[in-house]
């Protein structure tokens, strides 16, 4: 059984698997925002799109929009979510974009059916209290 602090030794710097919550759960909507201990620019996004999970920074590197309120479209193949504030799109798996902003993506994993992503700090379905007022 996962433990939820469990670390692979992955050469992501710093990061460990960060053991989320269970899949039939998060699978309900098609994003959930992860808050960071870290503060606000490192909260994450987890979606759920075509029975896959992808994770990136919650905010967008544009002007730091909410991804998670985004619009997700598929063209070509791509998955890309929109941004909801100027329409930047970002690929779930890449990040990239069709400009040189980038988003941070995060690998994901299912462990006896929990969600665990790897990132720098621990990921909360709720705000940790430095966070509650945003
Ligand atoms: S803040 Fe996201 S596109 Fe401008």
């Amino acid at each position: 059984m996962a433990s939820g602090s469990e670390d692979d030794g992955g050469n992501t710097s710093g990061a460990a698997w960060r053991l989320v919550g269970p899949a039939s759960e998060l699978s309900k909507k098609p994003c959930r925002l992860m808050f960071s201990p870290l503060g606000r620019d490192s909260d994450v996004c987890l979606f759920y799109v075509q029975r896959q999970f992808f994770a990136m920074d919650a905010r967008c590197a544009h002007s730091g929009g909410p991804l998670c309120e985004g619009d997700i479209e598929e063209a070509d193949g791509v998955l890309r979510v929109f941004c909801p504030w100027h329409d930047y799109g970002y690929d779930l798996k890449t990040g990239k974009s069709g400009t040189s902003l980038e988003q941070q993506v995060y690998e994901v994993k299912l462990v006896d059916g929990n969600v665990y992503v790897k990132h720098a700090s621990h990921l909360s379905l709720r705000p940790f209290p430095a966070n509650q007022k945003n």
